[in-house]
């Protein structure tokens, strides 16, 4: 099996990315160890502090932040950093060739129930001439990005990564501590019958999701005719990560739960990054209005709707929104 160094040489990514790669997949082996000995190291449970998020923050959500942070800022490699657990852009060193978007743990309600955590990345290029403190530079759409991947802490702790030639999966070899290519140009299949939705918002959903998951729910005596099984992990890099795998459909549909905040998931730190993985694995990563990596940001912790995965599905649900 491959190194992931040699892995990325083959698809000409340069010896300065290389760089900040392995670096920033330094701190997700060290989360990754953290992370088996939460229990014993007292790192279960939650802070008394909430991030600008207004969420509760978990004691690990700040241990992974500071983690990928420090090593980010130490490194030289970057701008500047913006993370789901930060208030605002942190400067890094004003000759940094790269800006580094990260949610440091994703699905932290499942870190006291032992279940599939994150880390979650996105790599755009610095723009010259910008300071390394002027938030602005992050305004940058997601088909700039260089890279975009995760580490799953799983039963295996695996990397999926693009750099735009395709997304990759290596996983983490422990006898020698890099992380090995397992499977190269992973294929979103086009069809499918598993969708993954939070049901329990679905009376605040807008028609037209109300009405697509009405008919899934309906399976062979319905429109669609064929049955739909459900799954939902609550941390979507083990929902993209099974999508990946074996194909579904990924949504995260706007709610009036909240009128100020109708959207849930962050477009810098969690859509740009998953719909860059499923696009380079011929999947679809959209709104119900628009190409997710289209979007023009107007604030780092903006929110976005979500509708991603095999791509024949997303089309299909989106047809309910014209
Ligand atoms: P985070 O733990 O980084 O705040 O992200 C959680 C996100 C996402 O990973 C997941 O798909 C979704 O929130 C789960 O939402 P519900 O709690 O509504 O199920
Ligand atoms: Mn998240
Ligand atoms: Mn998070």
């Amino acid at each position: 099996m491959q190194r992931l160094a040699p892995a990325l040489r083959e698809d000409n990514v340069s010896l300065d990315l290389i760089s900040l790669i392995k670096t920033i997949l330094a701190a997700t082996k060290e989360i990754s160890f953290r992370v088996s000995q939460a229990h014993l190291g007292g790192l279960l449970g939650s802070t008394l502090d909430e991030n600008i998020q207004g969420e509760v923050q978990k004691k690990l959500d700040v241990v992974a932040n500071e983690l990928i942070k420090d090593i980010l800022l130490e490194s030289g490699f970057v701008k500047a950093i913006s993370s789901e657990e930060e208030d605002d852009s942190v400067a890094g060193d004003e000759n940094g060739k790269f800006l580094v978007s990260f949610d440091p743990l994703d699905g932290s309600s499942n870190i006291d129930i032992n279940s599939l955590i994150g880390t979650i990345f996105s790599i755009h290029e610095a723009i010259p001439g910008m300071a390394a403190d002027d938030p602005a530079q992050f305004k940058q759409a997601g088909h700039k990005q260089v890279c975009a991947g995760y580490v799953l802490y799983g039963p295996s702790t695996m990397l999926v990564m693009t750099t735009g030639k395709g997304t990759h999966f290596y996983v983490l070899d422990r006898t020698h501590g890099g992380f090995l290519l397992v499977e190269r140009n992973v294929q979103v299949p086009q069809d499918t019958k598993e969708f993954a939705v939070n049901m329990s918002n679905q009376r605040f959903w807008q028609a037209p999701m109300q009405n697509y998951i009405n008919d899934l729910l309906a399976g062979d005596t319905g429109p669609r005719g064929k049955n739909f099984n459900m799954r939902w992990i609550a941390a979507m890099v083990g929902d993209i990560h099974r999508v990946l795998q074996r194909g579904g459909i990924f949504t995260y549909p706007a709610d009036s739960k909240n009128p100020e905040q109708p959207y849930k998931l962050r477009l810098m730190y969690e859509a740009n990054p998953m719909s860059y993985l499923i696009e380079q694995a011929g999947g679809l990563a959209m709104t119900s209005k628009e190409r997710i990596m289209d979007i023009e940001p107007d604030s780092i912790h903006q929110r976005v709707e979500v509708i991603m995965g095999s791509k024949n599905e997303v089309e299909a649900c989106l047809a309910y929104y014209q």
